[in-house]
């Protein structure tokens, strides 16, 4: 047995979802112990990591100059290296109640298109961040999985996972993935498409966080019972002063048809 493993034997095994969007931890016997944003403030002068997760969040749109808020996986896959292997390290610490010398065993879920190199890059960032064994699942099992499918069962499951960076269709039976397709349009892509809509439509600039809000409070793919409003405030870009507007979910359902569209088709392929 080698010290690595050694170490192992006194730290709790980790299940890490690296998500564009959020990161989650699970650690045997104690349950979710990270649920956080896969962002890092980073001080552009220093260096330093100023915040991670929830408290960098918070400072996306609104940093200082020398602050920078980065969110260093894209597209469901790394994009900044340097960058996840800090995250990976303060939410491996935080799941250990920063207890030092933890060395544990890690699963972490990774789309089903990633390459081999995007592949290496995650095993890479958790051994660095002092993981004694990491292991790579397919997400679309784990969630197959999660949602409690049948999976071992000779009938076909498909599961659809919208995240943040990637939407990815998979059809399961027999215990292994049949049929899988990733497709780059997820929540990401629709905050944008409501930004963009918004500054056609009425010369309005809103930032991130305002345009996730409007998609989570009134953002719907088929018509609703009943209609919903929302009040939102931006930058008016012709006169450059705040302003103040009423949408409906007629006019997010308008913004977001792109997107659907793209989801929808991604399904229909599968079947
Ligand atoms: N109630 C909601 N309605 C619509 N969208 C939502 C809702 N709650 C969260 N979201 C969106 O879901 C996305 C995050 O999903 P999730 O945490 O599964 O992504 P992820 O796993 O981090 O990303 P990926 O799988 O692409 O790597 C965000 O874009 C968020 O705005
Ligand atoms: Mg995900």
């Amino acid at each position: 047995m080698n010290f690595r493993s050694l170490f192992s034997l006194f730290s709790s095994d980790l299940a890490i979802d690296l998500g564009t969007a959020n990161t989650l931890v699970y650690a045997r016997g104690k349950g979710i112990v990270v649920n956080e944003p896969s962002i890092v403030a980073i001080n552009k002068t220093t260096g330093d990591v100023e915040a991670v997760g929830k408290e960098a969040k918070e400072m996306l749109g609104r940093t200082p100059g020398n602050i920078v808020a980065i969110r260093p996986m894209k597209d469901g896959v790394i994009a900044d290296f340097k960058v996840t292997e800090r995250m990976l390290n303060y939410f491996i610490q935080k799941a250990h109640g920063r207890k030092m010398l933890v060395h544990p065993r890690i699963v972490i879920g990774v789309p089903c298109e990633i390459t081999q190199v995007e592949k290496r890059a995650v095993i890479d960032s958790a051994y660095r961040a002092k993981a004694s064994e990491v292991y790579l699942v397919e997400q679309a099992m784990v969630a197959a999985i999660g949602a409690g499918l049948p999976i071992t069962q000779a009938c076909g499951n498909m599961i659809v996972d919208i995240g943040g960076g990637t939407t990815d269709v998979a059809v399961i039976s027999l215990s292994g993935i049949v049929y899988s397709r990733s497709v780059r349009v997820a929540g990401n892509e629709m905050d944008d498409a409501i930004m963009q809509y918004l500054k056609r439509k009425y010369n309005l600039l809103i930032g991130e966080r305002t345009a996730e809000q409007i998609k989570i409070q009134i953002g719907s793919a088929y018509p609703l019972d009943r209609p919903l409003t929302m009040e939102i405030k931006g930058r008016n870009l012709i006169e450059g002063v705040p302003k103040t507007i009423t949408i409906d979910d007629s006019e997010i359902r308008e913004a977001l048809s792109e997107c659907v569209a793209t989801i929808m088709n991604a399904i229909r392929v599968a079947l």
